[in-house]
């Protein structure tokens, strides 16, 4: 019988294309393992390790059976999923609703069944499906529901994450398919103007998420500072000015071209939080900054994503500057409010939340004590409403919690 409680929120874990791509081996999972033991991030909830395209040859074997690649991983699939789990952690692979992956790949179209017995024989807890070379005339919501019902027969829970990037509709179907996850966007690339605009595109979508079907705006780049041998991700927007702005705000640090600052990244982590998306981490996490790993691993923010109710959080536009400055509310289950005030503007922007507009008013004779999720901070106590004001690409993550003034 299947866990009934899989996928009830986010899955939180990391996984190996934003950074490898292609490279990737069992040395890499391994370690990668590794390292969420050792930098504390099994410790704050990530839990899935993921490996992405291209683990297997390109021909599927005399039986039909999918082969892992013989130099990548030497010892089979099997043994990889071992190691994962004698870490306490579960292991995720990838493959595709089409012919083929977007590498090129066997896919797993007319082999859904056989496919998903072998990765329940490898020990498999979580299977990200892709939507390249999809046959023109069979829909993805059939690809997807079969898929989905070869997985919940196959005598193993695992999670299923649907990636056909907001195609076809994918919001009016994917729930009833028994997908865990949606993804809702093309492909995250390593710079703000990516973040920004997978984030816009959204909001207004919180209707669609929730319990057991979380949607999934893209894999993070938090610490990757430009640093992927994937160019596509790692590089700059068609103009390519964002990477050399970028590049010069993290030259300090010595960070590689591209990328984004590490308040970027806060922001970023702190949307994809609040707006209840998975949490797949996409850098070297053998090899993170301390600002990464301080940005990881925030329990505050971790646990507004990962509150039991998955309230999709609701946007409220600062009046004056509605283009750049907004907050994201969500009501937690405790009855507190987790609120994110961003500012996607180029300089300061000043955003005054209102409490009428979270249903508080002032005649209740209540207001919110409120804590800074980033500063670690009470900020005290406030009635009506909150004000501040925020740096160009910045953010403040408050948890409220409702207390009487009067
Ligand atoms: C894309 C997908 C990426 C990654 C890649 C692998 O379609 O959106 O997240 O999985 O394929 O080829």
């Amino acid at each position: 019988m299947q866990n009934k409680y899989l996928g009830l929120t986010p899955p939180l874990g990391w996984n190996s294309w934003n950074t490898f791509s292609w490279e990737i081996n069992e040395e890499l999972i391994k370690t990668a393992a590794d390292a969420f033991i050792t930098e504390g991030l099994k410790d704050a909830g990530y839990e899935y390790v993921v490996i992405d395209d291209c683990w297997s040859e390109k021909q599927r074997d005399a039986n039909g059976k999918l082969v892992p690649d013989h130099e990548k991983f030497p010892n089979g699939i099997k043994a990889v999923a071992d190691y994962v789990h004698s870490k306490g952690l579960k292991f995720g692979i990838y493959s595709c609703a089409g012919t083929h992956t977007c590498g090129g790949h066997p896919g797993s179209f007319e082999h859904e069944f056989d496919d998903a017995e072998t990765f329940a024989e490898w020990g498999v807890d979580y299977l990200k499906y892709d939507y390249c070379y999809k046959p023109d005339h069979i829909p993805g919501e059939v690809l997807y529901k079969r898929m989905s019902t070869a997985l919940r027969n196959c005598g193993r829970d695992i999670v299923f994450s649907a990636c056909n990037w907001g195609n076809d509709n994918v919001y009016k179907w994917i729930r009833e398919s028994g997908a865990h996850l949606f993804r809702s966007t093309g492909d995250i690339q390593d710079n703000w103007e990516s973040i920004k605009k997978l984030a816009l595109s959204q909001i207004g979508n919180e209707c669609y998420g929730g319990n057991y079907c979380h949607n999934d705006i893209d894999m993070l780049v938090v610490g990757m500072y430009g640093g992927s041998v994937n160019q596509w991700i790692a590089s700059a927007d068609a103009e390519g000015d964002v990477a050399v702005v970028a590049d010069a705000a993290n030259a300090a640090t010595g960070a590689r071209l591209g990328g984004c600052t590490d308040e970027e990244y806060r922001t970023h982590f702190s949307l994809w939080a609040l707006m209840d998306s998975p949490l797949m981490i996409g850098c070297d996490i053998r090899n993170m900054t301390p600002a990464t790993k301080e940005t990881l691993t925030n329990k505050d923010v971790i646990a507004i994503n990962q509150d039991i109710e998955c309230r999709a959080a609701y946007c409220i536009k600062q009046w004056n500057n509605p283009e750049n400055v907004f907050s994201l509310v969500k009501p937690m289950s405790d009855g507190s409010y987790a609120i994110g005030m961003f500012n996607f503007g180029d300089r300061d922007g000043e955003m005054s939340l209102q409490f009428w507009d979270i249903g508080l008013t002032t005649a209740s004779g209540r207001g919110l004590d409120i804590y800074d999720c980033w500063k670690h901070e009470a900020l005290g106590t406030f009635t009506e409403r909150f004000c501040t004001t925020l740096p160009p690409h910045g953010c403040m993550v408050l948890r409220a919690k409702v207390v009487k003034v009067k």
